[in-house]
């Protein structure tokens, strides 16, 4: 473990943190104009950065292979990839819109696990964006952030993701899940006491990325967007519930079950803020298992191993779970009784070991606060 002072040899002058996410529901929708239901996760990416004299961007990693990536003021897409690309993306993108963002030292440590559905790239890039908006003084606000963020992400990484992972790491709260409507960003902390309800989320990382699912994101998006354009709407999220149906016979065969997916998981991230302004935090199961299904037979974008954590933690009297995320690997989210979570997940851990898998990787997701100054 080293620190700012032993890796750039002066003090620095603040400390950021952004967390990760687990989505409640609303997967696939955010690049749909539609409505998602994320939590931020106590753990967090964390920027401890010092202004410069000069234009340079230098990054350290504590996960890195132990040197200094140094960029001159010529960023551009291409010019760094791995871990580096993200806190240079973000630079990149807020000098792009035009925001006086000078030479900057960044050291990074993040505890937020990797590759797992949980957006430790969101959280990297979310951190770096709160570090410089405080160190440059920018003002803009936690949305304005946010789609930097996606920007440097879509532009500069290259990865075509909607705007969910972001604004849940900017603007989460704790103790609350963040009902947000990706079309205009309005957004409304929605409380989720779980232990008043005795309780429990489960975050089940089957520690399993699937190549496929890099290029699939884009076509699936591709193939939504297609579909709203044939349908003569801006985005799918205009095609209510009613209409689906007379729709879905517009549609060429291969694109119709993205448009109910979408569709569907529309109308579940509503039902579930019903649920859960009523207080009725039992009920969510079987939306959240309904969502696996619609992900699992329209989207086709589980896996057998969540599949196999769905169906386990069902089986064994789990109130509802889906996997959380892009897919393709990754997390599954389960909702528990609290006094059953051990049993679940010890289950869980059975039908991976029967089945030949890794031991999955089980924690509780607390819903916590976003970016924030650390100190
Ligand atoms: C990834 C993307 C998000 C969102 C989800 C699926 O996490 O980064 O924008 O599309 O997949 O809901």
């Amino acid at each position: 473990m080293t620190d700012f002072q032993s890796v750039f040899g002066a003090a620095p002058d603040g400390v950021w943190a952004a967390p990760g996410r687990v989505n409640l529901i609303g997967e696939h929708t955010d690049y749909n104009d539609g409505f998602v239901l994320p939590l931020a996760l106590p753990h967090t990416a964390r920027a401890t950065v010092r202004r410069r004299d000069d234009d340079l961007l230098r990054l350290y990693s504590e996960q890195g292979d132990g040197r200094i990536t140094e960029l001159g003021p010529d960023l551009d897409p291409g010019a760094v990839t791995g871990w580096a690309a993200y806190p240079a993306a973000v630079v990149w993108a807020l000098r792009k819109d035009g925001r006086a963002v000078g030479g900057l030292d960044v050291h990074i440590d993040s505890d937020v696990p990797g590759g797992a559905g949980l957006s430790s790239s969101a959280a990297l890039e979310c951190a770096v964006a709160a570090a410089c908006d405080g160190v440059f003084g920018l003002g803009l606000d936690p949305a304005g952030l946010a789609l930097a963020a996606q920007r440097a992400e879509n532009e500069f990484v290259g990865v075509p993701c909607g705007v969910m992972d972001q604004m849940a790491s900017m603007c989460c709260a704790e103790g609350s899940a963040l009902f947000l409507d990706t079309r205009d960003l309005s957004r409304r902390q929605v409380p989720l006491d779980l232990a008043a309800r005795g309780l429990r989320l489960l975050v089940v990382d089957t520690r399993v990325k699937h190549d496929l699912g890099d290029g699939a994101y884009a076509g699936l998006r591709a193939g939504c967007e297609r579909a709203a354009a044939l349908l003569d709407l801006p985005a799918l999220r205009d095609l209510p519930p009613v209409a689906l149906d007379g729709a879905l016979v517009q549609l060429p065969a291969e694109l119709r079950p993205l448009v109910r997916h979408v569709v569907t998981e529309n109308a579940r991230v509503q039902e579930c803020i019903t649920l859960l302004d009523a207080g009725d935090l039992a009920a969510l199961g079987p939306v959240l298992t309904a969502g696996h299904a619609s992900l699992r037979d329209d989207f086709r974008v589980s896996c057998a191993e969540t599949d196999l954590v769905v169906s386990a933690a069902l089986a064994a009297g789990a109130l509802g779970a889906r996997m959380t995320g892009g897919g393709f690997g990754g997390s599954v989210l389960v909702l528990v009784a609290a006094e059953e979570s051990e049993a679940v997940a010890s289950a869980v851990r059975a039908a991976f070991a029967a089945a030949g898998y890794a031991e999955p990787r089980t924690f509780a997701a607390v819903p916590s606060a976003g970016a924030r100054r650390v100190s």
